[in-house]
């Protein structure tokens, strides 16, 4: 594992853009867009989130984490995934994220197993070791370069040992055509409109200790790493 203290992040994450917006402006930003986000989010987005989703393969009594759950719609699928006898946590930093996915999970009839917090997940406000399984889908790309260690150590420390986390998440991996680099001058220069910036997800999550499990990279408009990550003992 790397020492966080002595994290290479241009050995790690060559080339990857910082991240420009400060928490307030992000948590700004998901409040504002959080009644349309269905209607502004990229279709092809929802078949990553559900290669994602099959990598967790969440089995019925489990506890799942999701970090950044936007909107709910993975929540629904993790809570019919762990049944009645599970339960599904989730962090977000938006109240009105939160306040939209409460409501979704209700009208699912399944809130009964859902527990949806708001906060920073760079901070979790949970036991270490308390949960199964960790989900995640483009959300990791929001935390700036330098933190990416010390926020999936964090991660790591609430999941069990031999827990998995999975990160859906834009990638510098794979093909990065001239639409990747447009995307990326415009996180660049505007910053306020494009707010994810492709990261290496897999040897980010390798540096922060976990054992690579599982990983694809699939194309949408742009490269997406579908990864799983185990934490050892
Ligand atoms: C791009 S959206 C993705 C939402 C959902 N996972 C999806 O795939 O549609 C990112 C989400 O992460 C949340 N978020 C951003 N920074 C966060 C942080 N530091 N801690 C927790 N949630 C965060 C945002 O509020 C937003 O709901």
């Amino acid at each position: 594992m790397t020492n966080v203290e002595h994290y290479d992040a241009e050995h790690y994450e060559p080339g990857v853009s910082r991240v420009f917006q400060t928490k307030d402006e992000t948590r700004a930003f998901y409040d504002k867009i959080a009644r349309v986000y269905d209607l502004l989010a990229e279709r092809s987005e929802q078949p990553m989130r559900e290669a994602g989703l099959r990598m967790l393969a969440a089995q019925s009594n489990e506890r799942i984490l999701e970090i950044g759950y936007g909107t709910g719609h993975c929540i629904v699928d993790l809570a019919k995934a762990v049944g009645p006898d599970g339960e599904v946590w989730g962090i977000d930093l938006s109240q009105n994220m939160q306040g939209i996915a409460q409501q979704l999970a209700e009208r699912e009839g399944l809130a009964d197993r859902v527990r949806l917090d708001c906060g920073d997940a760079a901070h979790l406000p949970y036991e270490s070791e308390s949960v199964d399984g960790i989900f995640t889908s483009f959300t990791l790309e929001l935390f700036d370069t330098p933190d990416l260690p010390s926020v999936l150590t964090e991660w790591r420390r609430v999941l069990r040992t031999s827990g998995r986390l999975v990160v859906v998440g834009l990638s510098k991996e794979g093909r990065q055509g001239l639409v990747m680099k447009a995307y990326e001058w415009t996180h660049k220069h505007f910053p306020n409109l494009m707010d994810c910036r492709p990261i290496f997800v897999s040897r980010a999550l390798e540096a922060a200790g976990f054992t690579i499990a599982d990983q694809s990279i699939e194309h949408m408009w742009v490269a997406v790493e579908v990864v799983k990550g185990v934490k050892g003992t």
